[in-house]
């Protein structure tokens, strides 16, 4: 079954069109790249698929099922600047996803399961590097760290879906490279789907399964706001017809930056 589908799907703010006839299935396990020019809709596809966004005609689905009205634990996310808690530990803050899934509503846990859920947030920061530097407080970190614990606390909350917005954009090369070789394997030792969007092509075809480009295909130049974007290429990065198409695709992202 597919993870998450996009039925004819159409996003508006007021009478700016941004997404129009989305189609698309993406199967669970997926780990699904989304390129495209500045203000095509990438973090507004990512809205809809968290719940923070609703079409304005046509249906997201997950796991078959229409979505519940709020953004729950099985979707995560990953901004490009770090968005976790200034005022908690690495473990703090680690800890505070496992309240999150567990406890939708007091997000406290006690006794035992507050013990299971410490030590379960001990091997997710080991996992992502940060063993050492569990009792600090994100100041205390660099860009690098404070992304892959923003990484780990969105695993925390065991999500089926996760969401990368450009996580790796504000890194160096070196940290950036680090953080590639940290996400392949979880996404495959977790069976997550995954919906990165990204800039670096390169990056898109370093760790991708399947690469999807958003533009508009038709424009008004008196209304440019009159037409929204849709999808481009949908290319399946497991074979090797995709290299030729992804020459071309590179020189137009980078044409349009
Ligand atoms: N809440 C909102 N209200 C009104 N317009 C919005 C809102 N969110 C996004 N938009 C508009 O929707 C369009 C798409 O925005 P979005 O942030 O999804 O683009 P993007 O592809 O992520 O761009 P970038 O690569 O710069 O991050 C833009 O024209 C933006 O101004
Ligand atoms: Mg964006």
């Amino acid at each position: 079954m597919s993870a998450l589908s996009f039925r004819n799907v159409w996003v508006e703010y007021g009478n700016q069109v941004v997404l129009e006839r989305i189609n698309l299935e993406i199967a669970s396990g997926t780990f699904l790249s989304v390129v495209g020019p500045s203000g095509a809709g990438k973090s507004t596809f990512l809205r809809l698929i968290l719940g923070q966004e609703r079409p304005a005609q046509g249906a997201v689905l997950l796991d078959g099922e229409p979505f519940p009205a709020e953004p729950g634990p099985d979707r995560g996310i990953v901004f490009q600047r770090y968005s976790v808690f200034p005022h908690l530990t690495v473990l703090g803050n680690v800890l505070i996803g496992y309240e999150f899934a567990e406890r939708k509503f007091s997000a406290r846990l006690f006794g035992s399961a507050r013990r299971e859920a410490i030590e379960k947030s001990r091997a997710l920061i080991d996992a992502v590097g940060l063993g050492p530097h569990a009792d600090k407080y994100p100041s205390a970190l660099s860009g690098g760290m404070q992304q892959r614990l923003a990484i780990a606390q969105a695993l925390a909350k065991q999500p089926r879906v996760l969401l990368l917005d450009e996580p790796f954009g504000a890194l160096d090369p070196g940290t950036r490279a680090q953080m590639h070789a940290l996400i392949k394997p979880l996404w495959r030792d977790l069976k997550m789907t995954i919906v990165m969007v990204t800039h670096d092509i390169k990056e898109a075809f370093g760790l991708a399964t399947r690469l999807i480009a958003l533009d508009k295909t038709r424009r008004d130049p008196q209304a440019p706001e009159r037409y929204g974007a849709n999808i481009t290429y949908d290319l399946d990065l497991t074979r090797d017809s995709a290299v030729p198409v992804l020459g071309f695709l590179r020189a137009q992202v980078e044409a349009q930056q």
